[in-house]
């Protein structure tokens, strides 16, 4: 019997993901920017059953809810088309981010489940290769492979050659020590997923090609600025890169709004921040919810602040730069 424990851990966009030019592949329009968190690992256990007729999959130990099980199923649907190998699988999967926190958990559960499946059935993968794996998950998950800050190249064309140029890679930064603090404006289910959201954008938004066309300047400055260790730089970018992506879905037909009376309370508080002259930028993914940038130094000043703001400390979770996917040794028997 074939077992295999992945942990990988969340990430959060500072240049944003927002549009598939191929969705099969999930190929994105931008290139994107990322920072891994080193809190809330998602641990999936892979185990080959070839006494099953179909895929047996778990969340926190319990039967996992259907849709889930049918998208885990159908990532191992292409895992067994890569291997050749047609065993069903039983997937566990415990997930520690806390639930609606907006922290994209199916970029750490992808991450985790490409390398536990794609060790499981033998696909020998580099961490390119494993990157562009998990992409087929969900897009955000490539960049999850990897620690610390990361960068998911949008490649060129479609078909083979868009698959193969479109993986992340990791960029160094070693002038910098980032922190996240996670403000939860509202733990809601999100009303319009993302994966909707997205394609309505890109189908009616008239604001999408030059939030698009400025993503490639954004991408440039920032590489550049993390390089020469310049987080204000940094901050700047990514908080433009967000009000333009959210700015781009207020554009489309149907709107789609994900901003709740907190999350205006909450940038307002990052102006704050900033004007006593405390590092502090916003960026936001599909929801309510706010992620505040900052050196690790200031990240109690600044948790104390937005907490202020949206009800207390229980409502801020203080993440900083975490590692890659990994197999965990002890997992695996
Ligand atoms: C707003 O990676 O969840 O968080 O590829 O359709 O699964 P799919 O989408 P997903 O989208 C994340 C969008 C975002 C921005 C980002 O993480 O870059």
């Amino acid at each position: 019997m074939n077992s295999v424990v992945a942990v990988a851990h969340p990430n959060i966009a500072l240049i944003k993901y927002w549009g598939k030019r191929d969705e099969v592949l999930h190929l994105p329009m931008t290139t994107s920017l990322s920072l891994t968190l080193r809190e809330f690992p998602t641990t999936t256990r892979v185990t080959q059953r070839p006494d099953l007729t179909a895929d047996h999959v778990t969340f926190a130990g319990a039967r996992a809810p259907e849709a889930f099980a049918a998208r885990v199923s159908r990532f191992l649907d292409l895992v067994r088309e890569l291997s050749g190998d047609p065993r069903h699988a039983v997937v566990d999967t415990v997930n520690t981010v806390p639930t609606g926190a907006g922290l994209a958990s199916s970029a750490a559960g992808f991450a985790a489940l490409a390398l536990a499946a794609g060790t499981a059935y033998g696909l020998d993968l580099d961490r390119r290769a494993l990157s562009r794996l998990a992409r087929r998950g969900s897009g955000s998950a490539s960049r999850s492979v990897f620690g610390g800050f990361a960068v998911w190249w949008r490649g060129e064309d479609v078909g083979d050659a868009g698959d193969l140029s479109s993986f992340a890679e990791p960029i160094d930064a070693p002038l910098l020590d980032p922190a996240l603090v996670v403000a939860l404006v509202d733990t809601r289910e999100k009303t319009v997923p993302s994966r909707e959201a997205m394609r309505r954008t890109m189908a009616t938004s008239p604001f999408y090609p030059p939030w698009v066309a400025e993503s490639a300047r954004d991408l440039d400055r920032m590489r550049k600025a993390l390089h020469e260790g310049d987080l204000a730089t940094v901050g700047d970018i990514a908080e433009a890169n967000a009000l333009g992506m959210h700015a781009t879905m207020l554009g489309a037909r149907p709107a789609v709004r994900y901003f709740a009376p907190g999350t205006y309370r909450v940038l307002d508080r990052v102006l704050e921040l900033r004007a006593s002259g405390i590092g502090a930028w916003a960026t936001m993914d599909a929801g309510p919810n706010v992620k505040v940038l900052c050196d690790s130094r200031d990240s109690a000043a600044v948790a104390a602040a937005v907490a202020e703001v949206v009800g207390g400390a229980a409502r801020t979770v203080v993440t900083t730069a975490g590692p890659g996917a990994v197999v965990s040794d002890d997992g695996n028997r």
